[in-house]
């Protein structure tokens, strides 16, 4: 029975699971199994990106054939031709006799290869970004070559803004139900494997990464599709950090991953003392024994940490077995920007610790410490010191870079007022009744911060009539202004002082909420009403703690934020024809025509003081 999952109205995941296999290509173990992804778009012509492992074939075939309904298959696009994804090709030529396979020219080189059937007669060989036209998607082509093999393309729906990102962005474990990486705790259940899948799949080919990664931020992307684990389509930064991350080759954590290999233990003892010397320095360690733990999970430990230390017995002349394989291995995946220490073992000639720096130190970046521990046959006590030293050298080295390594002198002038405009601010009328007055002002800081109770905080300023009569009554509003409020909106709450005007007189409107304080039915998506619940004296505001009792929406028109009033709404001040330099408050734009501006200056409109004006 079929087994699908809808992506959008006209995409389809019609891939499957496999928990059976035991070692993806051969070499892998994957206990949580792994996905084979392939999508179905159903447009004016239907398309098809990549097929399955042959082991999921039949299902896969389920999923597509109900996908598909009574529709033909127009298009098979084949992003790789690695045959956990290509497998079931032969046989889609045989169901769908008209399918057009859309591949580059590596791709049908590679067709002719594994398979039988002329590909040439059906193949629409694309390449750099070229198109193909499906309706109503258009499918860009994008080259990735060696991401994972040399004929690796992507391809990017510029409609929905979908990348189908080949073995980019994959992660071993089956599915398990859910499809897309927002539905579980990714972070938490699937980054490990995620990244061991990176590594010792895609790992070598962090400059084929970047370059792909590069391409990608060159469009904007709001789903990634691979070919193996989850889709993404929210936080996708959350895995494209990671991605950067690991084609750079730099580490993720500051910290010791110690692999070691022992035949009888004492090489363990080494690394195992190692290990507490470091923990003794506050440094954080991993172990792994190389003879039970698979290296996939190495390789990807060693992607992780900053530091790696190699612990290895000397077994006929050269590097244990276990050890051998796994340095080889790191070699072969091109690990660099690494921290390498080496402890060796031999009861009559150590020469693994040579032997292994011999390898390491061909990778790029590769610092090898100098003082290489050697044992003859187990520790002893006047070693102890030795390996004090490595862990003190290697602790030395972990040292995080430390706040004053980089700390500048505090300027003269140490606030710039210009970065304070760059917070995100809204702009709101704040309103509050005391008696039979009504008054409002402008206010710029509100902020949700709690859910339960609903609790905003809101700054009012001292000289703010309002803020006397919130103090005294305990309740206020909040009218959300919208990006149509026009100037005199905010030059009226704003600008004016309800101590000197009724900021209500002649008003057309009489709009009050359930607190019986008013507010602005106009140039407002929505109004809140709130209780004070505590207060904090910041100086110049006073900064309310309120609990939400009352919200409700008046249009969707978007908030306005302080930028947009600044840079479109607000006049733009200017000097009177006469004079050529003056002060601009830089909060409500008042122009002070003087040559000088005395140190106690007061905005007459906004009240800020001298520090908030900078001369024109
Ligand atoms: Fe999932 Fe490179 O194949």
């Amino acid at each position: 029975m079929h087994c699908i999952k809808k992506i959008t109205s006209d995409l389809t995941w019609v891939g499957a699971n496999d928990r059976r296999l035991a070692m993806f290509e051969g070499v892998y173990s994957v206990p949580g199994g792994v996905s084979y992804n392939s999508y179905l778009l159903t447009d004016d012509k239907t398309v098809l990106f990549d097929t399955v492992d042959k082991a999921v074939q039949h299902r896969f075939f389920e999923n597509l054939a109900e996908a598909l309904g009574d529709r033909p298959l127009d298009y098979l696009v084949v992003q790789h031709m690695e045959p956990d994804h290509s497998a079931a090709i032969k046989e889609l030529t045989t169901l769908y006799p008209q399918m057009k396979i859309v591949c580059n020219t590596k791709t049908l080189t590679m067709l002719n290869q594994f398979f039988d059937f002329d590909a040439d007669s059906r193949a629409h060989v694309v390449k750099e970004n070229d198109t193909l036209n499906t309706g109503k998607h258009t499918l860009h082509f994008i080259m990735a070559p060696m991401v994972h093999w040399p004929e690796v393309m992507v391809t990017y729906d510029s409609t929905d803004k979908i990348l189908f990102s080949a073995d980019a962005f994959g992660a071993f474990g089956a599915l398990n139900g859910a499809l897309f990486a927002d539905e579980v705790d990714f972070a938490k259940d699937y980054m490990d494997e995620a990244r061991r899948y990176y590594a010792n799949i895609v790992g070598k080919y962090g400059t084929q990464v970047q370059a792909l990664l590069k391409k990608a931020t060159a469009v904007e992307i709001d789903m990634i599709c691979p070919l193996h684990g989850f889709v993404w389509r929210k936080n996708l930064q959350d895995f494209t950090t990671k991605y950067a991350q690991w084609g750079s080759y730099e580490p993720e954590d500051r910290g010791v991953m110690i692999a070691y290999a022992s035949i009888y233990g004492n090489t363990e003892n080494a690394a195992e003392i190692l290990s507490s010397q470091l923990r003794d320095r506050g440094v954080k360690t991993v172990m792994f024994d190389v003879s039970v733990t698979p290296a996939s999970e190495i390789i990807s430990a060693a992607f992780r940490w900053s530091h790696l230390v190699f612990a290895s017995a000397t077994y006929n002349a050269g590097i244990f077995v276990t050890m051998e394989a796994l340095v080889n291995d790191l070699v072969a995946h091109n690990i660099q920007n690494r921290t390498v220490a080496l402890i060796e073992n031999g009861s009559w000639a150590p020469t693994s610790g040579g032997l292994m720096r011999d390898k390491l130190e061909k990778c790029k970046n590769i610092k090898v410490l100098d003082n290489t521990l050697r044992i003859k046959s187990s520790v002893k006590a006047s070693q102890l010191p030795v390996i004090a030293a490595m862990a003190e050298a290697i602790a030395t080295d972990i040292k995080p870079v430390s706040a004053n390594d980089n700390r500048t002198e505090l300027p003269d002038n140490p606030i710039d007022l210009t970065t304070m405009t760059k917070l995100t601010y809204g702009l709101f009328v704040l309103t509050a009744r005391d008696g039979d007055k009504d008054n409002g002002c402008i206010i710029d800081t509100v902020v949700q911060v709690g859910d339960s109770p609903i609790r905003i905080t809101a700054g009012v300023r001292k000289v703010n009539y309002t803020l006397d009569m919130i103090l005294k009554t305990g309740e206020f509003n909040l009218s959300i202004l919208t990006e149509s409020a026009p100037f005199r909106i905010f030059e009226h709450f704003g600008l004016r002082s309800g101590k000197d005007i009724d900021k209500f007189a002649g008003s057309s409107y009489e709009n009050r909420t359930a607190n019986g304080i008013r507010y602005l039915p106009e140039y407002t998506n929505g109004v809140i009403s709130a209780k004070v619940v505590g207060s904090h004296d910041c100086g110049s505001h006073i900064l309310f703690v309120a609990d939400v009792v009352q919200a409700f929406m008046l249009s969707e028109e978007p908030s306005v934020s302080y930028q947009y009033y600044a840079e479109r709404i607000k006049p733009k001040p200017a000097l009177s024809k006469e004079r050529t330099s003056g002060f601009i408050c830089t909060v409500c734009g008042y122009v002070h025509e003087s040559d000088t501006l005395p140190d106690d200056f007061i905005c007459p409109l906004c009240k800020q003081g001298a520090s908030a004006f900078v001369k024109v």
